[in-house]
């Protein structure tokens, strides 16, 4: 009888140690994708790095949920590939930044294409930027404008503090690559040479000598890093190839019809200034995928199943070619993968024959894979509508929910224990 108490006692107090054991757990513990979580920073149930707490109220998903706002790195698997072997996430108008402080006048009336600084882009694995420079207040600009004119109310900030911020990652990150796709309405004599210089990005240039001008592959990422020449820069003005030796884009890259026209779904066609998709004289190819109109509100269903579904249709109208960037607003929403799982999907497909890059085994030959078995979807599914993206559900990040597990094994171990004390 004395015995029995005892163990009773003993049995309760390991139960009691349990619940504070999860409890401890569940409060220490990062979310993962899929999982609920709140938005307030001071809750303790905040997401693992590399996701971000947010609902796509469009698509019906109010529950907020950890979601994706980093792709995996295109290198990480398979390195030392050329440079039109990988794919890279893109911010469109990466400078037009939602409350961006008016550097001049009172107001920016232009609307915003992205949330978070350069810098931060960056950091969360952006690697093609796409910027607006202007001649304005005897300077180069950012400005999101209209007739190829910057004014007060349309100026987002002088371009030599983007560089800047580009020129401090790259040298604090010497084997990454970064790509600028310049809309230029830049006339003044050298002014992009200028800038460039001044913000000290001249050293990390990728010359144009060594692009390939007929549909050759580029030098590898490998050797880009080895000399250094880590920046890639385009314009859409043509003479600044011979005069300041920037690269014309439209030699080099396709790119799909960008805007409303653009997100009609299964048709892929160029944009005006491009060549058509299919052109493989031009190695690198570049999606579009964002309104007219950038909506922040929007852009979380957008940049979900459509912007995979249009991937494929994109690489079927560019004659079998994954795109090496892909362009959207608002890159860090979505309801749950968003434009990361669509960089990861294309770099499984360019870097090891994978349907994602999440399943390519480091080293190993093309095409052989390592398939998660198709798990219950993350509890994020329950609720949805069907505007669920299907490719998440056997994404390998709708596996990554490991917590009921560690609570069965933390379970099972408690209660052994309080066996053994009982026999
Ligand atoms: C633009 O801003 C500058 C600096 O604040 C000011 O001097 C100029 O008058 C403004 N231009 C217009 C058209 O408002
Ligand atoms: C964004 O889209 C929503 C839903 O269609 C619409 O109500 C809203 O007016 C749009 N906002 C902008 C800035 O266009
Ligand atoms: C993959 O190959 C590289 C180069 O041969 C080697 O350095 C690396 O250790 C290999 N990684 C694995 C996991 O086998
Ligand atoms: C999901 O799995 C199905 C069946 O295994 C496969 O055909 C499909 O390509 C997969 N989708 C992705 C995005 O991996």
């Amino acid at each position: 009888m004395e015995r029995l108490n005892l163990s009773t006692s003993l049995s309760l107090f390991l139960l009691q140690l349990l619940l504070i054991t999860v409890y401890l757990f569940s409060m220490s513990s990062s979310l993962k994708i899929g999982e609920t979580c709140s938005s307030s920073s001071s809750s303790n149930s905040a997401c693992d790095s590399g996701l971000s707490c947010q609902t796509c109220s469009v698509n019906g998903n109010t529950r907020p949920r950890c979601t994706r706002i980093q792709p995996l790195s295109p290198t990480s698997k398979v390195k030392g590939l050329p440079f039109n072997k990988y794919s890279w996430l893109t911010t469109h108008n990466s400078f037009a930044l939602k409350g961006a402080i008016p550097a001049i006048g009172p107001a920016i009336i232009a609307p915003a294409n992205q949330e978070d600084s350069i810098t931060n882009q960056l950091k969360n694995g952006v690697r093609g930027l796409m910027l607006d420079m202007y001649d304005f207040n005897g300077d180069i600009w950012l400005c999101h404008s209209f007739g190829g004119q910057c004014y007060n109310v349309t100026a987002f900030q002088p371009a030599i503090n983007v560089l800047k911020e580009i020129q401090a990652f790259l040298e604090a990150n010497p084997s990454e690559i970064i790509t600028i796709f310049i809309e230029d309405y830049v006339a003044s004599p050298q002014g992009l040479t200028k800038v460039f210089n001044a913000a000290g990005l001249k050293k990390y240039w990728f010359p144009v000598a060594k692009m390939p001008k007929n549909g050759e592959d580029w030098p590898t990422v490998d050797d880009m890093v080895k000399q250094n020449e880590r920046l890639v820069v385009f314009t859409s003005k043509s003479a600044k190839e011979a005069s300041e030796g920037i690269a014309y884009e439209w030699r080099y890259v396709v790119e799909n019809e960008y805007g409303n026209d653009g997100m009609k779904a299964g048709s892929c066609p160029n944009r005006a200034e491009s060549s058509p998709m299919n052109t493989k004289t031009r190695s690198l190819v570049l999606e579009n995928y964002f309104p007219t109109n950038p909506n922040q509100t929007t852009a979380c269903s957008e940049n979900s199943a459509p912007l995979v579904s249009m991937l494929n249709t994109c690489h079927k109208a560019a004659g079998n070619r994954w795109p090496n960037f892909i362009a959207v607003d608002f890159y860090q929403r979505s309801d749950g993968g968003g434009a990361p799982e669509a960089v990861d999907i294309a770099n499984g497909h360019l870097t090891c024959g994978c349907d994602n890059l999440a399943y390519c085994k480091v080293n190993a030959t093309f095409g052989s894979c390592d398939v998660p078995k198709l798990s219950p979807p993350p509890p994020a599914a329950a609720t949805q509508t069907t505007t669920e993206n299907p490719s998440l559900s056997n994404s390998s990040f709708a596996n990554m929910d490991v917590r009921p597990v560690q609570l069965q094994w933390m379970l099972a171990t408690v209660l052994t224990i309080s066996l053994l004390f009982r026999l």
